[in-house]
């Protein structure tokens, strides 16, 4: 168990709070979903009642060590400043400017001060300013950004995967760190679900590729009882087991690994289950997201696919099949969408299944759903408020449950026993 906020004596201190507000935005930058800002709110508050300084750091996309006027966090501040109902500070440019510097050095207890993109200094991701892999720089960036506060607070899960200086490197240089109310909620709910699972437990994995979800399958295969397999990469497992699958997108490089990862399957008892049917389709217009006037879309027999024809979902037999599975299960992980969820007429199957997670939910399963696609499935299902947990991270979530470790959590300090 990691320390956390009520370890610490919070009040009158100044905070630094990495967060991760790696939000969408329009093309006019307005923010298209706050969920990532949501999520951090019940930290801000605390630390408001504790009448902290509380200086926010988060990075925004990938501007790769540049200023990217793009890339700034400038509509930020003003979101979460009507989402708290008080003034957030945001200093423009470089995060740690002579004027950033002074900014946190004049916040009083009770305000907020949002730094600019981390990201836009090379050393955040541990390069010098000639894109040179530098530790040294990493470290001085670190110890500059901890300069600025006294306690850090690590509550970006997002970016707990990464080895950053604002996730891992800056806890050397401040008395304290914890981790905040976000990340702690993430790491119960995906900590409960692996190691603690109320059984049965299923995983519903999807995505276009087997390489993505090796690594997860190998650790679930540990643990689940039931993996239940769908999106592209069924295609290349299908194949493996000399199922026709016609022109669906496969990864011949990866044929015998999906045969091992199903020898294992067998041999520790692990149920892998795949479409028994599919939609089909001979084609797709990927530019455009659409299925063209003339396609013809069907959905198959059975599990082989005809020559010329794509598999684009799960067919409706394989909704069916899946059903008495989840409704039966008591933990449930998500990670992957089953078809082309991009496209509307193929995302049909994702949403089912978002459907079904809900409802095992209602019936006392415990939910975690992780992954921009599957998570966009329990909204565009409208289904989201009934899942147990959310992950607000992608990456972070898949690295979570491949068992590896994450290095913004293992740099905070365990609780003492
Ligand atoms: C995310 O959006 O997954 C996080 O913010 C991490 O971003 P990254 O993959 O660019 O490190």
């Amino acid at each position: 168990m990691k320390l956390t906020l009520s370890d610490i004596d919070m009040r009158g201190k100044k905070v630094l709070v990495r967060v991760d507000y790696n939000v969408p935005l329009d093309a006019n930058l307005k923010i298209t979903n706050d969920k990532r800002i949501v999520s951090t709110l019940p930290t801000i508050e605390y630390l408001l009642k504790n009448n902290a300084a509380i200086i926010l750091m988060s990075h925004f996309g990938r501007p790769k060590g540049k200023v990217v006027p793009e890339m700034s966090l400038k509509p930020v501040p003003a979101r979460l400043s009507k989402l708290l109902g008080k003034p957030v500070k945001f200093v423009g440019g470089d995060c740690v400017s002579l004027e950033s510097k002074k900014a946190a050095t004049d916040l009083k207890p009770g305000e907020i001060l949002l730094l600019e993109n981390l990201r836009f200094h090379p050393e955040e991701e541990g390069k010098n300013a000639s894109g040179k892999k530098d530790e040294f720089a990493m470290d001085a960036f670190a110890k500059e950004l901890a300069s600025m506060g006294e306690v850090f607070v690590q509550d970006a899960f997002g970016t707990v995967h990464r080895a950053h200086a604002s996730t891992a490197g800056i806890v050397k240089y401040v008395k304290d760190a914890v981790v905040g109310f976000l990340v702690e909620k993430e790491l119960k709910f995906l900590g409960e679900a692996l190691e603690k699972p109320v059984k049965p437990f299923l995983a519903i994995l999807g995505g276009a590729k087997v390489s993505d979800k090796i690594n997860v399958i190998e650790n679930l295969l540990n643990k689940v009882d039931t993996i239940i397999i769908g999106g592209a990469m069924a295609y290349t497992f299908l194949k493996a087991q000399g199922v026709s699958i016609g022109a669906s997108l496969v990864e011949n490089d990866k044929l015998d690994l999906a045969r091992d990862l199903l020898k294992k399957a067998k041999e520790r008892n692990v149920d892998i289950m795949f479409p028994v049917d599919h939609i089909i389709t001979d084609k797709i217009d990927f530019t455009n997201k659409e299925v063209p006037p003339t396609a013809k879309v069907e959905n198959t027999v059975d599990e082989s696919i005809p020559e010329g024809f794509m598999g684009v979902d799960v067919g409706r037999k394989s909704i069916e099949k899946f059903y008495e599975v989840v409704k039966s299960s008591k933990t449930i992980v998500w990670n992957g969408p089953l078809g082309i969820f991009e496209i509307d007429e193929f995302s049909k199957g994702t949403v089912e299944i978002a459907k079904l997670v809900a409802e095992a939910t209602d019936e006392g399963a415990i939910s975690v759903v992780g992954g921009g696609d599957s998570v966009s499935a329990v909204k565009k299902a409208e289904v989201d408020k009934r899942i147990s947990h959310i992950s607000t991270g992608g990456g972070a979530s898949l690295e979570f449950m491949e068992g590896k470790d994450l290095p913004g959590i293992t740099a905070i300090p365990d609780k003492k026993r």
